[in-house]
């Protein structure tokens, strides 16, 4: 289990989590193993230019992992067991990802389940808790290199709560006024308007509490 304190907004983190454009520059190992974030997009539908590259199936254009790689580890294999009644779909995927607003996500692997969960302490800080999941087979597999597991995926949360930090420097900067979204930042968008949306829901209800 990873348990740590960002000293960011919980929105901050949200913002993050739905662009990788920062993925190059801030997940040097995690775009060598998911090469199309190397690109600095999520997905194939994220390519400006999808339509020359619709029948090329290379992960840096597909998605998916790097040739080779199975899971998100160290050296991106698997090491003891795996899921064994994953669709070949789901095997070649490398990564599911379950959203589950505004306080947890979870991503599943084909040996093993990460969850990530957000409770924010204050306005400027959020407590995050991360937690991987194993097979009991798995537990007691000695082949089964946890920490091969458990680093990389550190290592990528790390690098993401480093760089919300940084964000959230940005926003108290006497400068800041507003941002602008980039095209690949469509999710962003998507999230600012779920924020719009219960937030008027909220005032909603307490205007009829009153
Ligand atoms: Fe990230």
């Amino acid at each position: 289990m990873l348990r740590k304190v960002m000293n960011c907004n919980w929105k901050i983190f949200w913002e993050n989590f739905n662009e990788c454009l920062h993925c190059p520059g801030v997940h040097k190992d995690l775009s060598r193993l998911v090469p199309i974030y190397g690109r600095g997009l999520m997905g194939r539908h994220d390519d400006p230019e999808w339509a020359r590259h619709a029948d090329n199936d290379a992960p840096e254009f597909a998605g998916g992992l790097r040739a080779g790689a199975e899971t998100w580890s160290r050296d991106g294999r698997v090491h003891g067991s795996v899921f064994s009644s994953l669709t070949p779909a789901e095997r070649a995927a490398g990564q599911t990802y379950a959203t589950n607003l505004p306080s947890m996500f979870v991503v599943g692997h084909v040996d093993y389940v990460r969850t990530v969960r957000l409770v924010p302490l204050g306005p400027e800080q959020t407590e995050l808790t991360a937690e991987w999941l194993f097979s009991p087979e798995a537990l007691v597999d000695p082949a089964a290199d946890i920490d091969n597991i458990v680093a990389f995926g550190t290592q990528v949360l790390e690098e993401d709560a480093d760089i919300c930090e940084v964000n959230q420097k940005g926003l108290r900067s006497m400068r800041h006024k507003a941002g602008v979204l980039m095209p690949e930042e469509y999710d962003l968008h998507r999230f600012h308007n779920w924020v719009r949306e219960r937030h008027a829901a909220l005032e909603h209800q307490s205007d009829l509490g009153r």
